[in-house]
C-alpha cells in the first residue's frame, strides 16, 4: 500500500486525476470504477480540464459506479447518476451508454444486483477503482457488518451515514434509508485501487482502516489485503 499525505485538497485532486489520466492514456479501453461523495469532485474537475486540454480521451472508456440510493431515479438531483452526469460525464466525451450506475428504482433488486456483478465480470474486471471513505469506514455503501459482503446488495444505511449525507438534502428526513452498493468482490478484484480522503474528520478512520486489524466492522480495512492500493489523504 502507498499512503500519500498531501498538503491541500487541490493537490490531492491533482494527484488523483493524474493517476486516473495515466490509466486512461495507458489503456484507452479501460474500465474505471467511479465514486461519488464530495471528495472526488475536485478530481473530476481536473479530469475535465485534462480532457479540455486534449490530454485525455474518454471515447472508449467504460465506467461503473459503486452505488446508488434506493428510491431515487437518475433525474433526482441527489441521485448518484445525476451526480456523475453533472460532475463528469456531461463534460467529457465518454459515451453515456458505457457508463453504469446501479438502478435506484429497480423492481427486482436480486436481478439488478446479480446483473451488476455479471457486468463487472463480463468487462474482465475493473482496471482502476476510485474510492472515498465514510466516517464509519464504509466504501461504496458497504456499511460496518459482521461479514464482508462480496456481491452487489441492498443495504440499510447506518445512522452516521444518514447524518453525514444529510448535508446534501433539504431535510434529514429526505435522506434515503437504503442504498444498493457494489460488494467487496468487484472492489477487491479491481487491478488498482485509489482511495481519496480529505479533512481532519477522516484521520481516525484512516488510521483504523489501514493500520488496524482487518475487520468487517471497518469495511475499508479489507483493502489492506489488496496488492495495489494508493491512499491519498489531505487533512486540509
Ligand atoms: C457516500 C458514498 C461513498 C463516499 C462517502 C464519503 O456515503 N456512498 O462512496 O466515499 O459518501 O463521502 P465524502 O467524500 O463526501 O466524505
Amino acid at each position: 500500500m502507498k499512503f500519500i499525505t498531501i498538503k491541500s485538497y487541490d493537490e490531492l485532486s491533482a494527484k488523483a486525476a493524474d493517476i486516473i489520466a495515466a490509466q486512461v492514456i495507458m489503456k484507452p479501453t479501460c474500465v474505471l470504477g467511479l465514486a461519488t461523495g464530495s471528495t472526488p469532485i475536485g478530481t473530476y474537475k481536473r479530469l475535465i480540464e485534462d480532457y479540455n486540454n486534449g490530454k485525455i480521451d474518454f471515447s472508449t472508456v467504460k465506467s461503473i459506479n459503486l452505488d446508488e440510493y434506493v428510491g431515487l431515479d437518475g433525474n433526482h438531483d441527489q441521485s448518484y447518476r445525476y451526480f456523475m452526469n453533472n460532475n463528469l460525464f456531461n463534460h467529457v466525451n465518454i459515451d453515456k451508454a458505457n457508463t453504469y450506475v446501479p438502478n435506484g428504482c429497480a423492481t427486482d433488486y436480486d436481478k439488478e444486483c446479480a446483473e451488476y456483478d455479471k457486468r463487472v465480470q463480463d468487462f474482465g474486471g475493473i482496471d482502476l477503482q476510485l474510492l472515498g471513505i465514510g466516517i464509519d469506514g464504509h466504501i461504496g455503501f458497504n456499511e460496518p457488518d459482521s461479514i464482508f459482503t462480496k456481491e452487489t446488495h441492498v443495504v440499510d444505511l447506518h445512522p452516521s451515514t444518514i447524518d453525514a449525507n444529510a448535508r446534501f438534502f433539504e431535510d434529514k428526513s429526505l435522506v434515503p434509508k437504503k442504498a444498493v452498493t457494489m460488494g467487496m468482490l468487484s472492489i477487491m478484484q479491481a487491478k488498482k485501487v485509489l482511495l481519496v480522503a480529505n479533512g481532519a474528520n477522516k484521520k481516525d478512520i484512516l488510521e483504523k482502516a489501514f493500520f488496524g486489524p482487518i475487520n468487517p466492522q471497518i469495511p475499508a480495512s479489507i483493502l489492506q489485503l489488496h496488492p495495489d492500493v494508493t491512499v491519498i489523504y489531505s487533512e486540509n
